[in-house]
């Protein structure tokens, strides 16, 4: 524990880390066209955290007011041994929601060991109902095994289980009525994420966006729904239906970024500090810990980091930060 130490990450504009999007691997069995190369590098093994590092940051970052982990990749559950790592993380006594963004491939195996493990929730992404179009777009994955995670998921008690489809035009811009179907019937949270720039491909383009505005507008054209209130910090805009059924969100990260109120750090599978998505820049805190600093230094490093965090996406783009492809999503984690 760490004394006489105003005991929370705040940065130049006010906003306090709440949250903490760790990857813990870079890599992915999966190869989502909108997100991979077609030859990832992947990071050598010796750069990724070990599982002793991850615990000193997350339990470092707990006492300065991170009370929330969500565990991300590349695929996190191709990491050797990440139920024991989130057993662990679980067990850290500031930090009371943990879950996991995951490709949903391991689940049919590791549901039940992530539960036991103590992991609150699960968010499978899942970009397409076509079984033909899933194994186009992930250039390796099997929807119906997909789908068995989530239903294995479910039956290892996840009572919310989250479905994240990335809508990109012409690709799955005409199954957004049957994702909302899936919300509607099978009572899954769907939550419908705009493309962002973030593709080892390089294929994103503007016009491939379908903003929030017009997944709403499909939306409505079939189902009556309701908007619930925005809890403070949520990537989110969130419905309900007027009689019944799951939720659905819309992350319109392009076209109405939330950054007012972003409490969300990241850390990268290599222990590189991302304080935006968007942000060109990464801090290092992975030599601090290996060069032997102190929880006290990593505290500072943290303080002086969360500082330099800007204020927010439209900010980048007017101070001409070239947002195009800035990082692949499996580098950070999303
Ligand atoms: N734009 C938006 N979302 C993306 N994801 C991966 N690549 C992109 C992209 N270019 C998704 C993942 C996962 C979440 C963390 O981000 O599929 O659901
Ligand atoms: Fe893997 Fe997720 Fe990227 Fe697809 S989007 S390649 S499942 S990390």
């Amino acid at each position: 524990m760490l004394k006489n130490r105003d005991a929370s990450l705040e940065d130049s504009f006010g906003r306090v880390f709440r949250k903490l999007r760790l990857s813990v691997v870079d890599k992915c069995n999966f190869r989502c066209n909108f997100c991979m190369p077609d030859e990832p590098q992947w990071l050598q093994n010796d750069k990724i955290l070990t599982d002793d590092e991850i615990v000193r940051l997350v339990t470092v970052l707990s006492e300065q007011g991170i009370d929330r982990v969500r565990v991300t990749g590349g695929e996190p559950l191709v990491r050797k041994g990440v139920e024991d790592l989130i057993g662990r993380i679980c067990k850290i006594p500031r930090i009371h929601s943990t879950g996991i963004t995951t490709n949903g491939f391991y689940l049919v195996d590791k549901a039940r060991a992530l539960k036991s493990a103590g992991l609150g929730s699960v968010t499978v992404s899942l970009h397409s109902l076509n079984p033909k179009r899933f194994s186009t777009v992930t250039r390796r994955g099997v929807h119906a095994r997909v789908l068995q995670g989530i239903r294995a998921a479910k039956d290892a008690g996840f009572n919310s289980v989250k479905l994240n489809a990335v809508i990109v035009r012409g690709y799955n811009d005409d199954e957004i009525l049957g994702f909302t179907e899936m919300a509607y019937t099978e009572g899954f949270n769907v939550r419908f994420i705009e493309y962002m720039p973030f593709d080892g491909k390089k294929l994103w383009e503007t016009s491939k966006v379908v903003t929030g505005e017009e997944i709403l507008s499909v939306i409505k054209s079939k189902f009556e729904i309701v908007p619930l209130e925005r809890e403070p910090g949520s990537t989110a805009d969130n419905y309900r239906f007027i009689d019944g059924g799951g939720e659905f969100g819309i992350i319109t990260s392009i076209s109405k970024p939330f950054c007012s109120d972003c409490d969300r750090l990241r850390i990268t599978a290599d222990g590189k500090v991302v304080p935006c998505l968007f942000s060109t820049n990464e801090y290092d805190v992975a030599s601090l810990i290996r060069g032997g600093g102190s929880n006290e230094e990593i505290v500072d490093f943290f303080k002086k980091t969360v500082k330099l965090k800007a204020p927010g996406v439209e900010s980048l783009i007017k101070g001409n930060v070239p947002l195009k492809h800035v990082r692949p999503m499996f580098r950070t984690g999303g």
